[in-house]
């Protein structure tokens, strides 16, 4: 395929200026596969400090929310426009912690989608199941629901990037089996193939997110419809770089 390999680091709620270093230098500094895009998402607040330190020709910075109007009266929340003005290009949206910690609907994430993406931005909205949905046969429902809810919202392809995401799998170290992502991913892009169109699902990059390490991204990243990986507590550390580099 000629979809490029993607792999995105989520920091969540973690990390101070120190600690950014750290990890930014030594990104710089790695060999990092020219095969691979590579996405870093700071907390709000490190935003201009993270993509001002980055080496914006191997390494983009994406924000890990937002909001869905321009400006306003939404205490605690950012704009798109904010995001851009910080040196970034990307948001996450619908992270399973928005939609399960923070309660946001499919409805909610679907006007994020929208916004953010006539703003300019790229987006990787998320979806994925929680394991008692798992557990119930649920998970295509699930995931076919929630992706619903962003496809009816994107015009332009080329601006996202889907990451699926098994709630299970998320911070726990109980990574999906690679036949378990592939077989999910495979039957998404089936699904985007019918109800958006071929080419989108030929085209359209879908990640695996979810207890993603040095030790097991190779054999995932091998799988024909997992085109990268969207990291959380592993790209905190030196073995991101294992993971961007995971098909070489
Ligand atoms: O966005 C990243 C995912 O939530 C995965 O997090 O790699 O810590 O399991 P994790």
């Amino acid at each position: 395929t000629e979809r490029k390999f993607f792999v995105g680091g989520n920091w969540k709620m973690n990390g101070n200026k120190a600690s950014i270093d750290v990890i930014v230098n030594n990104l710089n500094t790695a060999d990092l596969s020219p095969e691979t895009e590579v996405v870093v998402s700071p907390p709000a607040c490190y935003l201009d400090y993270t993509s001002s330190r980055v080496d914006k020709k191997k390494i983009g910075v994406a924000a890990q929310n937002c909001y869905k109007a321009e400006k306003g009266a939404f205490t605690g929340d950012i704009s798109p426009a904010m995001i851009k003005d910080n040196g970034c290009e990307w948001v996450i949206l619908g992270h399973s912690e928005r939609r399960h910690v923070f309660g946001e609907s499919d409805q909610l994430i679907g006007e994020k989608v929208a916004f953010a993406l006539s703003q300019g931005l790229s987006i990787i909205p998320c979806v994925g199941e929680k394991l008692e949905e798992r557990e119930a046969g649920l998970t295509e429902e699930v995931v076919f629901r929630q992706t619903k809810a962003i496809a009816d919202n994107v015009k332009d392809w080329s601006k996202v990037v889907i990451a699926y995401e098994p709630v299970w799998a998320i911070g726990t170290g109980k990574v999906a089996t690679p036949a378990q992502a592939q077989e999910i991913h495979q039957r998404l892009r089936t699904w985007l193939s019918e109800k958006v169109n071929p080419a989108v699902a030929q085209n359209v990059r879908i990640l695996y997110g979810g207890s993603v390490n040095a030790a097991n991204c190779k054999e995932l990243g091998t799988q024909p419809d997992i085109d990268g990986f969207l990291v959380g507590g592993a790209s905190l550390k030196p073995e991101f770089v294992d993971i961007i580099n995971a098909r070489r």
